[in-house]
């Protein structure tokens, strides 16, 4: 996790350093700091636990000068989130400052080797021996380039970093291996970061780095970048490609949170999940369908929309898919072989466990497709077909609209594997009732939820799925405790938890379903539940209800009832005084394992 971001150019490295780390922030809160090189040849740092507008208050980071710095929002993995653990990390003599986004796993020895050449360390960070390494190059007289370089050679693990030195004022170098890393390609001016959010405002050229690449950046008598190789040191070509996304789609606008403007835009975005290449969408179903052993591997919230997919796969294409969790992979991966076929589904493209999947099946001669929002993340690049979600950069913690559309496309393909298609018009407008019809109703209820421990959310069949999602996203951001779970399982334990007033979210649209699931609600009601049940008519048997449209497939119930537990959560995690952008202990973008 952690966001990074260097800037080389004109334009007051403060500002554009403070912005950039405003926009990275959702990769980690923990702590921020920035680099620049002050008067051309020192390096100044600034740096504090907090999240980015705290530390801005008392260190103000606009007003730092200069032309070239770097800067970091830290997700702590090692060392506590404490002020010497905050990036940036300087060598011995202070020369040489370095951020950095993810795990140096041999940093250990590093450390003991490096500490009897006599550097010292003034943190617990993996981090810190990076600027180190590379000021032994600078001591053995390697110019710049040539140390960072170096020092990679010696990296074990995933890493994204940047690198400023003193010496060369003018200069900027980044490596990446396994961490995501961007270069943003402006007029007389360079940006380096995590993603491409921070530099839209600038320019839409960008080069992406793969694994094993470093770039160096110069300012000094004309701008120019040379991209290496570092595990050969060979200098190689990267082509630069324009993004499409704009900048605005990265801002708040008149929204309170990200959340609730990017479940807000639901309507309109999820139509956009069906703007696909219809030779890739065919090509993708017919893959799917020939594949002897079709996996889908994925964390988290996309995992629920690939539950959500296998449901889909089954009723319209007979085709069973082998949906697994990718932190969990490993324990299948031994059954891959050049037949199988593995789907990575992903928002960010940058999951590190996704990513483990992908490596461990390229090993086994398997295939390798991909459902991304992220166009140019890790997974698109390493796959050999993507279909994109299309919804624009999601910039709050909490995923929501990528949900939905990572059900929209999902269900295109499952459509497209039976040989239909399938028109997302009125879907729109139906999300849009979803959205209207149930929030004063949600406002209210989250006022109640402010003043519980516990919720459990109840499906079956697709709306399993659906309840394991709402409790997520209702633990995730409002800390309250939640249970996603097969309505029918309550009965087999669960049940001895329920009591007086306990909130049971029953998920009950009219489908084969419908009575079952409504005989679960009851159950738990007999023993004192509150139910609140989500369907498209009132029940006797519901304490509150939360109303969908008709629709006229079933089929499309699980992308209609996943609105209102959004909502739910979103004004739950309000109502409880939380930041529903920025949870405690989460980030955005999980890059380590
Ligand atoms: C929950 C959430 C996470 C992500 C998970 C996978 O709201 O956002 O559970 O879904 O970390 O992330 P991606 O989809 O980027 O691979």
């Amino acid at each position: 996790m952690c966001g990074i971001i260097g800037y080389l150019g004109f334009r007051p490295v403060g500002k554009i350093l403070h912005s950039g780390l405003k926009a990275l922030e959702y990769r980690g809160y923990d702590s921020a700091g920035v680099a620049v090189i002050e008067g051309g040849a020192a390096v100044r740092i600034v740096k504090d636990t907090g999240k980015v507008d705290e530390i801005n208050s008392s260190l103000k980071f606009d007003s730092l000068e200069g032309h070239a710095g770097i800067a970091h929002t830290r997700w702590a993995t090692h060392g506590g989130v404490t002020q010497p653990n905050a990036h940036p990390h300087v060598s011995c003599g202070g020369a040489v400052a370095v951020v950095h986004n993810g795990i140096i796993e041999n940093y250990k020895e590093l450390r003991e080797d490096l500490r009897s050449k006599g550097h010292a360390f003034a943190s617990q960070t993996d981090s810190e021996v990076i600027p180190h390494l590379i000021e032994e190059g600078l001591k053995a007289g390697l110019p710049f380039d040539k140390a960072v370089l170096g020092a990679c050679a010696r990296l074990k693990g995933s890493f994204a970093f940047l690198a400023l030195s003193s010496a060369n004022p003018s200069e900027l170098m980044a490596a990446r291996n396994e961490s995501p890393l961007i270069v943003g390609v402006g007029d007389n001016e360079f940006f380096v970061a995590s993603d491409c959010i921070p530099f839209l405002d600038y320019t839409k050229k960008a080069v992406f780095l793969n694994d094993g690449e470093a770039v160096w950046l110069k300012a000094e008598g004309g701008f120019e970048m040379k991209f290496f190789d570092f595990k050969s040191g060979r200098q190689i070509m990267k082509e630069i490609s324009e993004i499409k996304w704009s900048a605005s789609q990265a801002q708040k606008g008149e929204f309170e949170h990200f959340m609730l403007k990017e479940i807000m835009e639901e309507p309109f975005v999820f139509k956009q999940s069906a703007f696909q290449d219809e030779l890739v969408l065919k090509d993708f179903a017919k893959g799917v369908l020939d594949a002897k052993d079709a996996f889908v591997v994925a964390s988290g919230t996309s995992f629920h929309a690939s539950l959500v997919g296998r449901a889909w796969f089954k009723k319209l294409a007979a085709k069973d898919l082998k949906v697994v969790l990718a932190s969990e992979f490993a324990l299948d991966s031994e059954s891959l072989s050049k037949d199988s076929l593995v789907i990575a589904v992903s928002q960010s493209g940058e999951t590190a466990d996704v990513l483990d999947c992908i490596r461990a099946a390229k090993a086994a001669g398997a295939r390798i497709f991909s459902i991304v929002n992220v166009v140019g993340s890790t997974v698109d690049r390493l796959s050999e077909k993507t279909l994109y979600l299309n919804c624009g950069p999601e910039v709050g913690v909490a995923a929501t609209k990528s949900f939905l559309n990572q059900l929209g496309v999902f269900c295109l393909l499952a459509f497209a594997a039976k040989g239909e298609k399938v028109d997302f018009a009125e879907l729109g407008v139906f999300i849009e009732q979803g959205l209207e019809w149930n929030r004063e109703k949600l406002k209210e209820l989250a006022k109640e939820f402010k003043f519980r421990d516990n919720v459990y959310f109840l499906g079956r069949g697709a709306s399993y799925p659906i309840a394991l999602e709402g409790a997520l996203k209702l633990k995730e951001i409002s800390y309250i405790h939640a249970e996603g779970m097969p309505a029918g399982e309550l009965k087999h334990g669960t049940l001895a938890l329920i009591e007086k007033g306990t909130p049971v979210v029953l998920l009950n649209p009219p489908d084969s379903s419908f009575t079952h699931a409504l005989n679960n609600g009851i159950e738990a009601k007999a023993r004192g539940a509150k139910i609140i049940g989500v369907g498209v008519e009132n029940n006797e048997n519901y304490d509150l209800w939360l109303q969908l449209p008709k629709i006229e497939n079933p089929l499309f119930y699980p992308i209609i009832e996943t609105i209102p537990l959004q909502l739910l959560a979103y004004y739950s995690a309000v109502e409880r005084g939380r930041d529903p952008d920025k949870p405690r202990n989460l980030a955005k973008s999980v890059t380590v394992r």
